[in-house]
């Protein structure tokens, strides 16, 4: 299996990454291929809107640093999205890529059954880390799945959400989300 893992938040040792990187060490400990990117060192824009993709492209035109990003995911069998809630909401480097799969899309996505031009069978991981309590902030991957389910992006998603967590390595120290992140590998395998 190929992953690619795009870790949200600016902390190379964020709860979010660390949560990440014990799926991803678990997966290439079965021999899988897996490719990290640290977004936040990427130099990159959003979304032009310049809707290229809808017509003399099949893929976005922008040439910056998420290019081989936007590629590489087109090829992983797993996709994982780790951020930090900021401001009630996904990272703005999460966010930023998310907004340039628009690219995927095909030009009649709206009303057309194909409505992307990825390979079958993906799945996401989707990890969340917070400040605030579990009450707070639910909504947040729930707003993003109902587009990606809408879009018929994923055949499967896989959601952890590590709740008041603010020091670096808090993570690391709750058993709860240690085995969830291996839960998440073994089912993935
Ligand atoms: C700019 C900023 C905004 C934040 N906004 C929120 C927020 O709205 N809600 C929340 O629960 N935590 C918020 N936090 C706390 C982070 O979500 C929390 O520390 C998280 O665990 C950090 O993830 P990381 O360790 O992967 O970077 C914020 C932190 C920063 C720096």
């Amino acid at each position: 299996m190929k992953i690619v893992s795009l870790l949200g938040s600016p902390r190379k040792k964020g709860n979010s990454t660390q949560l990440a990187g014990i799926v991803t060490s678990t997966l290439k400990e079965k021999g899988n291929s897996v490719t990290e990117y640290f977004l936040n060192e990427l130099v990159f824009k959003g979304c032009q809107a310049c809707m290229a993709c809808k017509g003399k492209s099949e893929s976005c035109v922008v040439k910056d640093d998420l290019a081989p990003v936007l590629e590489a995911v087109k090829e992983a069998d797993v996709i994982m999205m780790a951020t930090p809630v900021y401001w009630g909401e996904i990272s703005a480097q999460l966010k930023s890529f998310i907004d340039r799969t628009y690219s995927y899309l095909t030009p009649g996505f709206m009303t057309e059954e194909i409505k992307h031009r990825l390979p079958k069978g993906k799945k996401l991981v989707f990890i969340q880390s917070q400040g605030a309590p579990q009450e707070l902030y639910a909504d947040v991957f729930e707003r993003y799945n109902a587009f990606f389910k809408m879009l018929n992006y994923f055949d499967e998603t896989h959601l952890l959400r590590g709740c008041e967590l603010n020091e670096l390595g808090q993570a690391m120290k709750r058993d709860d989300l240690v085995t969830r992140a291996k839960e998440i590998a073994e089912k993935l395998l």
